[in-house]
């Protein structure tokens, strides 16, 4: 029996940022220019298995119901939407400075200890970083601001959004009437959202540029508690569904400081990081919030006609908003394992769900230099990459392509070997109960397709 060596977590971070950067998950971005400070580039690896998450969450969220539909909006909004939002007065963090070496910090991360001890002086903090004085705490809006065409003026400035939901009550008049759904239903989007962060940090946990995929569910008032309490069950389950071990999970309500301006009552779905708790997903009862708003605002009615029971209201709306990229970071760190084998060897492996794995097959000649074997593998590889995504490995020996595979999470290998040219079967090895088993080269798609679905 293997032994598992991850012990504790301590050091568990580096090992999982020197993995993906090794093999090609997710590394420094603009690195060739000494890299930006928390900009992270998603490589080979990692761009199939972030699309995978993406792909995942949309089929669970969308594509299996009835009541929910996807849109994919502009990046670039009307400026109004961040007035009618509340973004613009009340998007922000508390800053302080330090007088002495100007680093900034965010005073309620202070307080919480996230930059170590507090040291104080008269009762006032001081710097964590020099232990110099620090000013007082001013409001720091996160959104950031450009110009749109060639004047840059406050008439032409507008926001990256730094959140995808607007959208949804923007467009909301727009879907129900072209696609006449019935309330309750929903309208998920998943796209990019910035934040000007006072201090990112965690490797992809807090970053500036991020992927959201959230869903703004609309139900009639009064049942909003019922369906707040719905989507709360709803959302565990899918992060248990891929494969994150349950007690990694918790819900968190948050107090009446911590609500958002919007909002009559919120939960975070937390994963257990190497750091500490940290929140996965918000979802919360936005009320009527921002259709109120943005009907005042852009004097468009945006309430909706319950045709059977003759009533007309402004929906209340239920949000599950799940970040994409502390998904991904989420996925590996539960996935990682380190296992001694019988020989002493350290056995990394990605014990990542088949559906989320970045290849699912990789496919071997158990010698490169014997041309009927590569002819035959090539043949397979060339056949199953129409279905799956494949890799292929035909360096060193078969020992070492496995725990190279193990180690990004290649559910399945295939092997050709010698007597594969008479029987026309090859060896699948299992990832993680490393059982070898021969399959008729004829159904090997239809049985990785068959392993697949055995995970749904
Ligand atoms: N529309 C509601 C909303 O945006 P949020 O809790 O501010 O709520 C939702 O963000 C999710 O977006 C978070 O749970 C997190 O997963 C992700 N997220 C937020 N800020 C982020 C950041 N700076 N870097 C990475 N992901 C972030």
């Amino acid at each position: 029996m293997a032994k598992s060596k991850i012990e504790n977590k301590s050091g568990l971070m580096e090992k999982i940022v020197s993995l993906a950067k090794r093999r090609g998950f997710i590394f420094q971005g603009s690195e060739i220019y000494g890299g930006l400070a928390n900009s992270w580039d998603y490589g080979p690896l990692g761009v199939e298995l972030k699309n995978n998450v993406k792909r995942a969450w949309w089929q669970n969220v969308v594509a299996e119901r009835d009541d929910v539909v996807g849109i994919d909006a502009a990046i670039i909004m009307h400026p109004k939407t961040w007035e009618a939002s509340g973004h613009v007065s009340s998007f922000s963090d508390p800053l302080i400075e330090c007088k002495n070496c100007h680093e900034r910090f965010r005073e309620d991360h202070l307080f919480e200890g996230k930059y170590g001890e507090i040291k104080t002086e008269h009762g006032k903090p001081l710097c964590p970083k020099c232990g110099g004085e620090m000013t007082e705490s001013k409001k720091f809006n996160l959104m950031f601001k450009t110009f749109v065409g060639p004047v840059e003026d406050s008439g032409h400035q507008v926001y990256l959004r730094p959140e995808t939901a607007q959208a949804m009550f923007v467009d909301f008049k727009e879907v129900l009437n072209t696609t006449r759904k019935k309330i309750p239903f929903g309208i998920a989007q998943i796209g990019k959202a910035f934040r000007n962060e006072i201090t990112p940090g965690n490797f992809t946990f807090r970053t500036r540029e991020f992927e959201q995929m959230e869903l703004e569910y609309f139900v009639e008032p009064g049942t909003d508690k019922k369906w707040h309490q719905y989507w709360l069950k709803e959302r565990i389950a899918w992060y248990v569904k891929y494969g994150i071990s349950k007690k990694n999970l918790r819900l968190r309500a948050h107090s009446k400081e911590e609500l958002s301006h919007y909002s009559a009552g919120t939960s975070d779905v937390e994963y257990t990081f190497p750091w500490g708790w940290g929140e996965l997903e918000g979802i919360a009862n936005r009320t009527n919030f921002d259709l109120s708003q943005h009907s005042k605002y852009s004097g468009h009615d945006l309430s909706y006609f319950d045709e059977e029971k003759k009533k007309k209201f402004i929906p209340y709306v239920i949000e599950p908003s799940a970040g994409a990229d502390r998904s991904v970071l989420a996925f590996i760190i539960d996935a990682y394992r380190e296992e001694e084998d019988k020989d002493g060897r350290i056995r990394v492996i990605l014990k990542i769900h088949p559906q989320l794995a970045s290849y699912k097959v990789a496919v071997f000649p158990l010698l490169a230099n014997k041309p009927q074997l590569v002819k035959l593998a090539r043949k397979i590889y060339d056949d199953l990459k129409k279905q799956f995504m494949t890799a292929w490995d035909d360096r060193g020996n078969i020992g070492k392509r496995y725990y190279s595979q193990d180690e990004i999470g290649t559910p399945w290998c295939v092997t050709i070997d010698f007597d594969s040219l008479k029987d026309k079967k090859v060896t699948v090895r299992d990832r993680d109960s490393m059982k070898q088993k021969r399959v008729p080269i004829k159904e090997l798609t239809e049985y990785f397709r068959e392993q697949l679905g055995n995970y749904v």
